[in-house]
């Protein structure tokens, strides 16, 4: 606390907060597009959050990225997590193993001595594949328990970005351009009004399964994710906003 009043943090958490129509903003130093530092602080502040509002016996869903993986590099055990199952809120997405939400599922299980369970799926599947894989016993399983999280933590990606990085086609990328995406969450890439313009066909945790959720934790942070922020945060995060100081000012300048 003494470390944000001095970077006159406090008051930008409460203005970001009512920008953005959130329940809760956390800010911390820094703009980790400058500095790898800062990424790892958001993952600290993430995972201390994370253990005061944990309670036993429950889901936590995770997805991926390379925030999401700072979170849990910062994860350390509580008893709360003891009894807390982690489950990736997607397959993989094409990117590097570190980076899916199965890995840092169980990562966070590890560190904090809790459990996980396992999406094997690839997440860009063929339709025939998709229906195929709906009906594995394995799958419905994790995809209930999706249905069933108290607590949903995830990145925020800019859509080009993730777009490249998962090595989407041509005409994905165009119809992208088209569309003006700018931010993308759990494989939905949203228009700067938090419309979803499209969506990759993947198992995995649907918007609607948000409903249920107590707690939505959104972790992005960066000045360049302005944009794909304030787009996805009030559609989607809805509740709490982890994020950078670069991220937070960026956000307020824009019209
Ligand atoms: O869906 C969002 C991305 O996973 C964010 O990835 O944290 O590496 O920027 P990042």
């Amino acid at each position: 606390p003494m470390m944000k009043e001095l970077f006159g943090l406090n008051q930008l958490e409460r203005d970001l907060e009512s920008c953005l129509n959130l329940k809760k903003v956390i800010i911390v130093p820094g703009d980790s597009d400058r500095s790898d530092w800062v990424k790892k602080e958001m993952g600290r502040a993430c995972a201390r959050f994370l253990r005061k509002i944990a309670e036993p016996d429950q889901v936590i869903a995770v997805s991926g990225g390379s925030t999401m993986l700072a979170v849990a590099e910062m994860m350390i055990p509580s008893s709360a997590f003891k009894s807390t199952m982690f489950v990736p809120a997607r397959g993989g997405v094409g990117e590097a193993v570190e980076l899916e939400a199965n890995y840092i599922a169980s990562l966070m299980a590890k560190k904090t001595k809790g459990h996980y369970r396992m999406m094997h799926v690839p997440d860009q599947v063929s339709d025939e594949a998709y229906q195929t894989l709906l009906r594995e016993p394995h799958i419905q399983e994790v995809l209930e328990s999706l249905k069933r999280a108290h607590i949903v933590i995830h990145g925020i990606g800019n859509a080009m970005t993730m777009a490249v990085r998962r090595k989407s086609s041509q005409a994905i990328l165009d119809k992208l351009q088209r569309e003006q995406a700018v931010g993308e969450s759990f494989g939905y890439y949203f228009n700067r009004n938090g419309e979803i313009v499209y969506r990759v066909q993947s198992l995995g945790l649907k918007l609607d399964d948000l409903a249920n959720a107590k707690n939505i934790i959104a972790v992005a942070g960066g000045s360049s994710k302005a944009e794909a922020i304030r787009a996805i945060s009030t559609k989607v995060s809805r509740d709490i906003l982890i994020t950078d100081e670069g991220a937070a000012k960026a956000i307020l300048s824009l019209e």
